[in-house]
């Protein structure tokens, strides 16, 4: 059982693709154990994507994820990490494989439709810095599905 954090970004809800994308989430036994729909402020895109802030691309990054509303979510279940960055596809949506989020909905690489953690550390940093431990839950349902209790 493990945790990660997944977001879809603003031109996935913008294009009406929430549905579809929990729904593949869901499909691989993953359960969602948080969700909540939020517009970055900049502040949020400079903690959250701390590591880029220096990067050429930041700012492009940044205006796109302040644009609109993006839809956070904890999924676990087994393997949850790896099943997730599977099921998104390669960051760039150029070398994305058939079948992929990415490669089904993404334009470019700034607005690659998703993002997922990719280490338990990351999960576990991610997960905090969106959700508090009350908005996280802990249930099993039939099949592989597994959420438990993480966040700030
Ligand atoms: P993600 O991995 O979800 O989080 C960081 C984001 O920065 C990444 O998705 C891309 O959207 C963006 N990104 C990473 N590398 C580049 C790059 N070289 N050029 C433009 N955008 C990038």
């Amino acid at each position: 059982m493990e945790m990660t954090f997944a977001m879809i970004k603003p031109n996935g809800v913008k294009s009406g693709l929430v549905g579809k994308i929990i729904e593949r989430y869901e499909d691989a036994g993953l359960a969602v154990c948080a969700l909540k729909m939020h517009q970055m402020t900049s502040a949020d895109a400079r903690g959250f994507y701390a590591e880029h802030v220096e990067k050429p691309f930041f700012g492009e990054l940044e205006e796109y994820m302040t644009k609109g509303p993006s839809v956070m979510l904890a999924l676990g279940g087994e393997n949850a990490i790896a099943k997730v960055r599977a099921i998104n596809g390669a960051t760039n949506p150029a070398k994305a494989e058939p079948g992929t989020l990415r490669y089904d909905f993404a334009p470019s690489m700034t607005e690659n439709v998703v993002h997922s953690s990719d280490s338990p550390a990351s999960a576990e940093r991610e997960i905090a810095f969106w959700f508090k431990k009350e908005d996280t839950y802990s249930y099993e349902g039939p099949g592989r599905k597994a959420c438990t209790v993480m966040g700030k």
